[in-house]
């Protein structure tokens, strides 16, 4: 039986396809359309898909979408009217999209998949991320936890899985929403909303939470961990381009100019960044304003997921937890729930955020609509594209591009090795890409993290991403517990897809000063030998010659630009960046001095 996963118009479309339970398929649209966060209707994702499985799509058993567009139109709607005309504008653009597209998926389907309108499902938002976690992990029972911007109308939800069946029994609604309460700091911060998450996330350690008292006038939190957002200072209910009110700004000061470079005095001042200003002391003084209100946001919603947490816990009794939505992406935030909650083991899928509603709502029509057991595990993320050992040769030939072809895995292991001892920056391309946002060592950028200069090594050279966003470790999953405060790393399925952060230990910092952030912490990867054997081996001999089984790991992109798909987007990559090496499957390239 195939069943065809579609999540779209609102942040990352994806698509997966699904045949007798078991993922065959899984990819986001940005990878094909190379439109960072495309939301557009995934058609080339399901076209991967589907050729992946070699299938067409008047062989579909079902399409399910991973929301129900009726249920959020209306809550767009309701929300409109309550704060027009202050929301014309918002109105405006709605009416432009819902009733052109948005509102007529099923239509849609129907001509762009070329599926009859019987075989297409709609699930609930909220139940798609559960589904997608809960389902694709090891646990016969779990509670849940789905936290996000927005779905229909649900914003956060509390539930419990037990084989086949989840119960979702509490939810808390727009306009109250964690997610959103994050973005409005992001872009009060001067990130992008839905892509800066993560610098604020990176810049909190740099800050102290002087701010959290402030933090705790916008929202109000219970015990249990539900909360309410004072909506005075907020705009994202009837405003398209800003999320915040002028009452925000009142409280928090002046926003950070998004032009700005962002540094504060710990982080330093990169050399990408041109000559120190002579203001550099009034500016990172200035800066570090901002670096405490991160600091305060992120120790805020900390605070918030932990007593989510807790109160889940009490209400199911359960040891083990499923996270989905885009604010299970938090990683910090991870780790601490792990550390600090009953909880023993928790499960979040690589794709926490939207894309990975195309997964859950697959699962949901197999297994709560349909009825059928249980039998897939998601252990790995490699559910993209991938490219034979002949296209690669292919294209080298066609394009005359120098490089070493090698027969043998070891000995381009070896080389690899030595380059990344001798300070190299390794271009790292194999097998099939990665399903969710994090590279996982199938399109990654490689690079030795015992170096203290490797970090500015790595941005001044590739990415140019401001000073105080760290960069991640691939460790062996055997030598985990000598590096991190991580016990029985095998156990922790967030771990494998890089969403733990936790302590490097006291001893090891100095070791692998590369990936260790400002705080002591990591966010680490491990990797096993059944799941991506090559990168494993790669990272093993690393470790023979080093006595550090560490590789620093960080995503095959340039700034701004999505996670490369194929051996051509890896090569022009390389050669528009101070990349010294590229390895694509079997053969290496060496950039030629000039
Ligand atoms: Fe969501």
């Amino acid at each position: 039986m195939d069943i065809l996963g579609i999540s779209c118009f609102f942040h990352d479309a994806s698509a997966v396809l699904l045949r007798d339970g078991e993922v065959v398929a899984a990819a986001e649209e940005e990878r094909f359309t190379r439109k960072k966060h495309d939301y557009s209707f995934p058609l080339q994702a399901i076209q991967f898909c589907l050729a992946q499985g070699g299938t067409r799509a008047e062989d579909l058993d079902y399409v399910a979408f991973f929301e129900k567009p009726f249920i959020k139109f209306e809550r767009l709607l309701f929300s409109i009217l309550q704060t027009y005309p202050r929301s014309r504008r918002v109105f405006q653009e709605a009416m432009m999209t819902w009733l052109t597209e948005k509102l007529w998926v099923k239509k849609l389907i129907q001509d762009k998949v070329g599926v009859p309108g019987e075989k297409i499902l709609f699930n609930e938002h909220h139940l798609s991320h559960a589904a997608s976690a809960f389902f694709c992990s090891p646990f016969d029972e779990a509670a849940t936890l789905t936290i996000d911007g927005v779905g229909e109308w649900a914003t956060a939800t509390y539930g419990v899985g037990r084989g086949t069946e989840i119960k979702l029994f509490r939810e808390i609604k727009f306009p109250h929403s964690l997610g959103l309460l994050y973005s409005a700091f992001t872009a009060f911060l001067g990130f992008e909303v839905n892509e800066g998450e993560y610098k604020v996330m990176g810049m909190a350690p740099f800050g102290k939470p002087t701010y959290l008292d402030k933090v705790y006038r916008v929202i109000d939190v219970d015990s249990d961990g539900s909360f309410q957002l004072n909506m005075d200072y907020f705009a994202f209910h009837y405003s398209t381009d800003r999320s915040f009110s002028h009452k925000f700004v009142d409280l928090f000061g002046p926003p950070r100019d998004p032009q700005a470079y962002f540094f504060t005095p710990d982080s330093g001042y990169p050399s990408y960044f041109g000559d120190k200003p002579g203001n550099y002391a009034d500016l990172a003084r200035a800066n570090q304003h901002y670096a405490d209100i991160a600091a305060s946001i992120q120790v805020a919603t900390e605070e918030i997921l932990l007593k989510m947490a807790h109160h889940v816990y009490k209400e199911t009794g359960l040891k083990k937890l499923c996270m989905a939505g885009g604010v299970a992406l938090n990683s910090v935030a991870n780790g601490r729930i792990l550390h600090e909650t009953p909880f023993e083991e928790i499960y979040v899928q690589p794709s926490a955020g939207d894309g990975g509603g195309a997964l859950g709502a697959a699962l949901w029509a197999y297994h709560m609509v349909l009825g059928h057991p249980r039998k897939f595990v998601m252990e790995h993320a490699y559910w993209g594209q991938e490219y034979s050992a002949g296209t690669i040769d292919a294209f080298l030939r066609q394009q005359q591009i120098a490089h070493q072809r090698f027969e043998k895995e070891d000995e381009l292991l070896a080389q690899v090795v030595e380059r990344l001892q001798a300070g190299k920056v390794v271009g790292w391309f194999q097998g099939r890409f990665e399903w969710g946002p994090r590279a996982l060592g199938n399109r990654s950028i490689l690079a030795d993290p015992r170096r203290h200069d490797m970090k500015d090594i790595v941005n001044t050279k590739i990415k140019f991403r401001e000073p105080f966003r760290p960069f991640a470790p691939s460790i062996l999953v055997e030598e985990t517990a000598n590096y991190f405060e991580l016990p029985e790393p095998a156990r922790h399925y967030p771990a494998r897809f890089m969403l733990y952060v936790v302590d490097v230990r006291e001893k090891q910092r100095d070791v692998i000063p590369a990936i260790t952030h400002v705080d002591g912490t990591g966010r680490l990867q491990t990797v096993n030998s059944q799941t991506n054997p090559r990168y494993y081996e790669l990272i093993r001999l690393f470790g023979e010659a080093t006595g550090v089984p560490i590789i620093l790991n960080t995503s095959f992109n340039l700034k701004g630009d999505p996670i490369v798909n194929t051996p051509e987007e890896a090569y022009s990559t390389f050669m528009r960046c101070g990349m010294d090496t590229l390895v694509l499957d079997h053969c290496l390239i060496d950039k030629q001095e000039s």
